[in-house]
């Protein structure tokens, strides 16, 4: 030490100090409380998970287990842990429907949908369509008319598609227009979208 005094705004008084240590204090106390008042609002039954959990699940009608986080979605988990890359990440905020899958047989988005939420429920993507080489009457409406250009979007709008047909195997341009809402084909394809789906329609009404 030279026994330099420091001076000037580089000071640190010891009132300075005090009041700087009160406030710490402070916050670490409001942090405390504001932690505990949020737990207080955790129903007693709700079950707290932390660290990894065993989850089981149906995906494309296989019984499957995977050891997740809390915070891992639907998505990351089919294209991370279970290798299901056809379901495509894009916006990952809900907005693009690239990701849709079929959980117990409704379209969700699956970025926005957590892993855990899919605890003995049904998973279907678009690898589970096709009847081995078979191709579903939705694929195959999509191969005949050409209705896929960079093919990003195509997985989730195949999924909305068929979950569309699956309830009105007769839809309406406006019932396909609704059935696709949620999904964005930003190469514009919808025109060839919609005879695929009309293609699909008359392909399961003569059984195929
Ligand atoms: S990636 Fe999920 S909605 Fe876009
Ligand atoms: S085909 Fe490119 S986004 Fe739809």
């Amino acid at each position: 030490m030279d026994g330099k005094k420091i001076e000037g705004s580089d000071a640190l008084s010891r009132r300075g100090f005090l009041k700087s240590a009160g406030v710490a204090a402070a916050a670490t106390t409001l942090i405390h409380e504001t932690r505990k008042s949020l737990e207080s609002t955790i129903p007693s039954d709700a079950t707290v998970m932390r660290g990894e959990s065993e989850l089981k699940f149906k995906l494309n009608g296989k019984e499957v287990t995977a050891k997740v986080a809390p915070s891992l979605t639907l998505l990351e988990l089919l294209r991370e842990k279970m290798d299901l890359t056809g379901t495509k990440q894009v916006c990952d905020r809900g907005a693009c429907g690239a990701c849709t899958v079929h959980l117990d047989g409704r379209t969700v988005n699956s970025c926005l949908l957590l892993a855990v939420d899919a605890s003995g429920r049904n998973v279907t993507t678009v690898e589970g369509l096709a009847q081995g080489e078979q191709l579903h009457p939705v694929q195959q409406g999509f191969v005949e008319e050409d209705a896929m250009q960079c093919g990003f979007c195509t997985p989730g709008m195949v999924m909305s598609c068929a979950a569309l047909l699956a309830k009105n195997p007769k839809p309406t341009r406006a019932d396909c227009a609704e059935g696709i809402s949620g999904n964005i084909c930003r190469c514009g394809t919808y025109l060839n979208i919609f005879r695929a789906m009309d293609r699909a329609s008359a392909l399961m009404k003569a059984g195929k």
